[in-house]
């Protein structure tokens, strides 16, 4: 049974567990509880219109996130991870396909997304489980990816589905964790879910990443590494020393010179993760070995650009119709294109704390605020050249 296999197969086991707790534990949990069960509001970073950095308010009387289905949890927020689709989703990015998807039947008016929490990862503590909740308890240290539909992490509390929510590497502060779920379950949801990999069919596979500095590309790295796979990378010059710690077998600095030159010097490869999108695809297809089942992945997609711009049903065919004749045009050249999407996933981050835990992969934390300076690390973000993850420090967890 292949682990994953395993994990999710122990979660639902977990649903038939009755939750026992020591005495200890009850008195410790009702201490920890009582704040949040009475509290109808709590401080967050909102936003209540789409713009610039200027949007972002702080209150203390956000509204208290309520569990609404009996599978979802409330978690207590330690740290935050901050990313470039906060930045975008302040500017209004994906507005129309979120709002759809946090009210399919369009009985709110437009605008009721207000006030917006952003923040996509999360570490911190399990506050109150749904009742139907069985493999997580109060307290519980846990991470999280939070789907861009569901308020965000930039809070005191957040609430998730426990699909969507993992337990916590024990090696990890909560601090370093929070810089893992968001580009985690998206390189697992592109390399694994669309791109096939596995840690048991990697070894020799020739693994190219574009854009590998970042969040998304420094945990490609480590996570294809530790399957043992060759990973070429192309960053920025003064990131080949950083990418090659990171594991990255060869280095390509994109600032010298059009890179798609010393790359086809290169041994083709088996699978592209492409993080940077632009021109790239122009290129980055002839570099994949043909007729080998060798496919292109790429994460910049104009799906919710399309949807932002044409509206939801005309953004769609459109989409359609792009990615259907792009996929045609290299199937007949015996390679393959796909779009890669973030899927939050607790049991892929079941996996990854393996994975952590067992020293195979670190959290790359380029820098870490405090929550007064969330308008800071936006403005961090927003900056590009990322080498790591911006990670944003909220309660007062253990460290
Ligand atoms: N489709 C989805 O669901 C999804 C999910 C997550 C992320 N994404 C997208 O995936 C991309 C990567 O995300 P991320 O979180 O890793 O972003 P990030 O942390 O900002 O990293 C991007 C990295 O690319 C490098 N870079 C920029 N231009 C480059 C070029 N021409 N060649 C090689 N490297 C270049 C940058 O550093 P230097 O410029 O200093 O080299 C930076 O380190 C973003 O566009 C993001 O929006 C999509």
């Amino acid at each position: 049974m292949s682990s994953v296999r395993h994990l999710v197969t122990s979660r639902l086991l977990h649903l038939s567990k009755p939750c026992v707790h020591t005495a200890k534990q009850s008195s410790l949990m009702r201490l920890f509880s009582t704040s949040s069960r009475c509290r109808t509001v709590m401080p967050a970073w909102v936003i209540d219109k789409y713009g610039t950095n200027d949007v972002l308010r702080f209150t203390r009387n956000a509204s208290f996130p309520v569990i609404n289905y009996p599978n979802e949890v409330i978690v207590k927020v330690f740290a935050a991870g901050l990313n470039p689709l906060d930045v975008s989703m302040r500017g209004g990015y994906g507005a129309a396909t979120l709002s759809m998807k946090r009210d399919p039947l369009n009985l709110k008016q437009s605008g009721s997304e207000f006030p917006l929490i952003l923040g996509r990862d999360v570490s911190g503590v399990i506050m109150e489980c749904g009742l139907d909740v069985k493999y997580f308890r109060e307290r519980d240290e846990v991470w999280a990816a939070i789907p861009p539909w569901r308020q965000g992490s930039l809070a005191e509390f957040v609430v998730l589905s426990a699909n969507e929510v993992s337990h916590k590497p024990k090696s990890l502060s909560h601090t370093e964790a929070a810089a893992i779920p968001y580009v985690a379950t998206t390189a697992w949801s592109a390399l694994v879910n669309t791109g096939g990999l596995s840690k048991d069919n990697c070894a020799n596979k020739r693994v190219l990443i574009l854009g590998g500095s970042g969040g998304v590309g420094t945990f490609a790295i480590q996570m294809l590494k530790a399957w043992g796979a060759h990973v070429t990378v192309t960053c920025s010059q003064n990131a080949e020393r950083f990418v090659s710690d990171l594991g990255a077998d060869h280095v390509v600095d994109y600032t010298a010179g059009p890179v798609e030159e010393p790359l086809s010097a290169l041994e083709r490869f088996d699978l592209i993760l492409d993080n940077v999108g632009g021109d790239t695809e122009r290129w980055a297809l002839t570099l994949l070995k043909p007729w080998c089942g060798a496919k292109y992945i790429t994460l910049v997609t104009p799906f919710l650009q399309n949807t932002d711009q044409l509206g939801i049903a005309d953004g769609m065919m459109q989409t359609a119709a792009t990615v259907g004749s792009k996929v045609l045009k290299h199937l007949v050249k015996g390679v393959h294109y796909r779009w890669g999407f973030f899927a939050p996933s607790g049991p892929a981050l079941d996996e990854i704390r393996v994975m952590v835990d067992a020293g195979h992969i670190r959290p790359v934390v380029e820098e870490i605020f405090s929550f007064s300076q969330v308008p800071q690390a936006f403005e961090k973000v927003e900056k590009g050249h990322a080498r790591g993850k911006t990670v944003i420090q909220i309660g007062k967890g253990p460290e």
